[in-house]
């Protein structure tokens, strides 16, 4: 059973600039809950129970938010008639055991990942990146990964088919289909250029790992872009004990990235039943005029 995540939530958020100036990305909101809130309930319904979220300097706000707000509850509670605003307040502060550490440099998503050895100890753990909102609402998509993970007993990584704009970002899988949308992985290359490439494959935030991953990370260079690369961890992890990768059933939401933000309060502003009328009439009109 995999019952601890980590969320890395310290980068920088350079592509969202100047939004994620003060705010780190991670609480930018889709219609009306930050972008962390999504990600940390998939994990819960996924069965996880402790979460780590890894923050930095100036990403304190994370932390108010998964915690009381005596001052705003107490008040709602007096004035009456907002029981079903409270009620949601008070359980995004009960939705799991939730833990911050606070990563000192943004030194890359392995290191982010290795300030969590203390806290993983010797079990298996979930990682969903911080600004990687992926919905599903019948299954959780980090439960899909668990599932593999469980099944296959190899750590197991969430994937999708990408564009060659996105994979030369993003990371590469060579990949051979096991079952409908499971694969074996034997290696995988981050930020491939496009000749260096082994399939259109690429991870897409959500991974389940194995403690031998930090003696790895605690053992490789700095990769792509002078970090501490998760990719180069699990590129070793694969070439000697294989992984397995999920073409998963989800939608997913690149909160890191402007268009991403756009499309996820789109779309899920057309099914959320506060907004969902007026926004269709909204996008219908301007869809018109352009
Ligand atoms: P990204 O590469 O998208 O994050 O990492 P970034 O550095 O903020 O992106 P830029 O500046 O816009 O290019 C994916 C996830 O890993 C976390 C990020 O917060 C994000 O959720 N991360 C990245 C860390 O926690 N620490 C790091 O040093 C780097």
């Amino acid at each position: 059973m995999v019952k601890k995540a980590i969320i890395p939530a310290a980068g920088l958020g350079t592509r969202v600039l100047p939004a994620s100036k003060a705010v780190p990305k991670e609480m930018l909101p889709i219609v009306d809950k930050p972008a962390i809130q999504y990600i940390v309930e998939e994990a819960v319904q996924a069965g996880i129970t402790d979460i780590l979220i890894i923050t930095n300097r100036g990403k304190g706000v994370i932390e108010d938010h998964f915690d009381h707000s005596f001052e705003l509850e107490h008040l709602l509670e007096q004035r009456g008639g907002r029981d079903d605003v409270v009620r949601e307040l008070k359980s995004v502060a009960k939705m799991a055991n939730i833990y911050f550490i606070r990563q000192k440099e943004a030194k890359g998503l392995g290191h982010a990942v290795l300030c969590a050895k203390s806290f993983v100890k010797d079990e298996p753990f979930a990682v969903l990146y911080g600004d990687d909102v992926i919905l599903n609402d019948e299954k959780p998509v980090i439960g899909q990964v668990i599932d593999a993970f469980e099944k296959h007993g190899k750590c197991a990584v969430g994937i999708k088919e990408v564009t060659c704009e996105q994979i030369v970002k993003y990371s590469s899988m060579k990949i051979e289909g096991i079952e409908d949308n499971v694969y074996k992985i034997d290696d995988m290359i981050e930020k491939p250029s496009l000749d260096k490439i082994f399939s259109m494959y690429s991870i897409l935030g959500r991974c389940v790992l194995t403690p031998d991953i930090f003696d790895i990370l605690d053992a490789i260079p700095n990769g792509a872009g002078g970090e501490l690369q998760l990719t180069d961890a699990m590129a070793v992890l694969a070439r000697s004990k294989g992984m397995v990768g999920v073409d998963f059933d989800g939608v997913r939401y690149d909160m890191g990235n402007k268009f991403g933000i756009l499309k996820a309060n789109i779309e899920v502003g057309l099914k959320h039943p506060e907004v969902k009328d007026e926004l269709r009439e909204f996008i219908k009109k301007i869809a018109f005029e352009i």
